[in-house]
């Protein structure tokens, strides 16, 4: 017959100490204890077998040590770097990351943050703009659920949060165009832009006439940028603004398969700085931002709200900068 599943019961019979005394050892609190105690835990461990049940765990400290992320995209290289972030920050304190990704779907994405909710996360970070405030204090505020949100979903005087100037980084392109001599600019962002894209355009339009600029309404997509481009053809534009490089990739493809050539024919620029820019020919100028440490900065920012549930609410400002490549040139 099959062995009943060592429990943390066996392992202090073996001991001859209490559960609590395993439990403490067990979880990192050796120092409470003498050298034998110790070792006699740790070798009936060994000699049982016995690996914590994380989930019978969190019926007993009330923690899981897992942290929920719910991202919009996750095939977007940008989402994968702050994940990137947010996994380090948390893993250096040996919390699990259990990413959530939404494939740009509402409906799964408020289904995501129920199922977070019921699965015991100990916080969440939220980087959807679509899951509404209501939902947000429905089920995690009314809960005293730790959470944090970023990016696309604004803090609202809610929550902590960790941000960057997506108004300086919309003016920084703005600027870059103006000083090449281009006034006649197509926009490519979406209709109904998240609140950080929105910031990027009212920074940028304030460096031009607003009747020289057509903003055509592009998802945050490789696909809809190439399919923009049909639209852009038909403007009298010398330089394309896209909102994010996911799009001005999309552009690159686009303008080749019409036969027209960067910068040559159209100045690009994009905004995130994802890797793939240095890889594209002409290689893309670009806003940076600072990707891996938003994701970082934000499970280190979340940590610390767990473990002081009381603290004032706290904002980091992350900032942004114009990487000049090649995709720009004077008109
Ligand atoms: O590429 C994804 C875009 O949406 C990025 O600019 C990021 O800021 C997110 O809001």
């Amino acid at each position: 017959m099959k062995n009943k599943a060592v429990t943390i019961k066996d392992v202090a019979k073996q001991s001859g100490v209490s559960i609590s005394t395993v439990s403490q050892i067990l979880n990192g609190n050796k120092d409470k204890f003498g050298k034998k105690t110790v070792e006699n835990v740790l070798q009936a461990k060994t000699d049982l077998k016995y690996e914590p049940d994380y989930f019978a765990r969190r019926m007993i400290m009330k923690k899981s040590k897992t942290i929920g992320v719910l991202v919009p995209d996750i095939t977007n290289p940008f989402f994968s770097g702050v994940i990137r972030g947010i996994e380090a920050g948390l893993y250096k304190e040996n919390y699990a990351t259990l990413l959530c990704n939404a494939d740009l779907d509402n409906q799964k994405e408020s289904a995501y943050l129920e199922e977070l909710s019921r699965r015991g996360v100990d916080g969440f970070i939220i980087a959807s703009s679509n899951i509404s405030n209501e939902a947000i204090n429905k089920t995690l505020q009314a809960k005293d659920r730790p959470f944090i949100v970023i990016d696309q979903k604004k803090a609202e005087g809610f929550s902590d949060a960790v941000l960057t100037d997506d108004f300086q980084g919309g003016t920084l392109a703005g600027q870059h165009l103006q000083k090449l001599g281009h006034r006649k600019i197509a926009v490519l962002m979406p209709s109904n832009p998240p609140e950080n894209v929105k910031q990027r355009f009212e920074g940028f339009k304030d460096n031009f006439e607003l009747s020289d600029l057509t903003v055509i309404d592009t998802d945050l997509t490789k696909e809809a940028g190439q399919k923009a481009v049909e639209s852009i053809l038909r403007t009298s534009a010398t330089a394309i603004f896209a909102v994010n490089d996911e799009i001005a990739f999309g552009v690159y493809r686009g303008l080749a398969e019409a036969g027209k050539t960067i910068p040559d024919d159209y100045s690009v620029v994009g905004y995130d700085n994802v890797d793939m820019c240095e890889y594209m020919q002409p290689q893309l100028t670009t806003i940076a931002q600072p990707i891996f440490e938003l994701g970082q900065t934000t499970a280190e920012l979340l940590l610390e709200r767990i473990s002081n549930s009381d603290k004032e609410w706290e904002e980091k400002h992350l900032p942004v900068q114009m990487i000049e490549r090649n995709s720009t040139t004077m008109l």
